[in-house]
């Protein structure tokens, strides 16, 4: 069976003061669910505190983007070996904030993947459909080519060793869920997607669901077949909402 996995998106928030309440709060309180996977990925300035808090429990951490350059001239960027020096295991990759308000391609999100990869983390690659998308009925199609382009360029090993996140960018942030139905369908077609370049890749593959995941609607989305866990916004910073959540996946893991 395939593991379920929460993990926080920080986004910009967070102070040194006001995370170490959040971290403390969110160790003790999934020290104890031990059938699941959690991680948190902070901002960069915050790795340092984040490895030292969390070293040697059952939360992993990463960040939130990656150069996809080794090392050079690239002012205000940040290397795959950086983050490895702070014992990063995940960074998100094409998170639709990126894409919109950074202008992150999907060729970009590729060579991000590729490098995040070629550095020994975990992407959780995003991918998801506009609201205008989806009314137009062309959601398969968005996501198909978000997929196809890191798919083909960095074929079925890398996929296997990464996390998919499906997140409906009119979901993100608005409150509004996806129904667990609407989820599992775009999940189910995801694992399809990846089974024409794998079928056992396809079968491993942890799925995430992300936008307004919250205490209230974890549990019916973790139930879904093709769910394997969340994306948490918003809520990943109320320790008590983040516990809820990683305790609706330690729950459906454990049947
Ligand atoms: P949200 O964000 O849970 O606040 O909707 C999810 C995400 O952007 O990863």
């Amino acid at each position: 069976m395939r593991q379920k996995l929460v993990v926080g998106n920080w986004k910009m928030y967070g102070r040194l003061e006001r995370n170490r309440t959040l971290l403390e709060g969110v160790l003790s309180g999934v020290r104890d669910l031990t059938q699941a996977a959690y991680g948190v990925c902070v901002p960069y300035p915050y790795l340092a505190q984040a490895q030292v808090m969390l070293q040697g429990s059952n939360v992993a951490w990463g960040a939130q983007n990656l150069s996809q350059h080794e090392e050079g001239a690239f002012t205000g960027a940040v290397a795959p070996g950086m983050l490895v020096d702070f014992g990063c295991r995940y960074v998100i990759i094409g998170h639709s904030e990126r894409r919109a308000l950074f202008h992150e391609s999907n060729d970009i999100a590729a060579a991000k993947f590729d490098a995040a990869i070629k550095a020994g983390m975990t992407p959780i690659f995003c991918v998801g459909e506009t609201l205008v998308e989806r009314e137009s009925g062309v959601t398969e199609q968005v996501v198909a080519r978000q997929l196809d382009v890191v798919l083909n360029h960095v074929g079925a090993a890398a996929v296997a060793k990464s996390v998919i996140a499906y997140e409906p960018v009119w979901a993100i942030g608005t409150g509004k869920t996806a129904t667990p139905e609407q989820a599992q369908a775009v999940h189910a077609f995801i694992r399809a997607q990846v089974a024409q370049l794998d079928e056992q890749t396809a079968q491993a593959l942890c799925i995430l669901y992300g936008g307004s995941v919250k205490p209230n609607n974890a549990e019916q989305l973790f139930a879904m077949p093709d769910i394997d866990g969340g994306l948490i916004g918003g809520a990943s910073l109320v320790a008590e909402d983040f516990v809820a959540i990683c305790s609706a996946a330690n729950a459906a893991a454990a049947g």
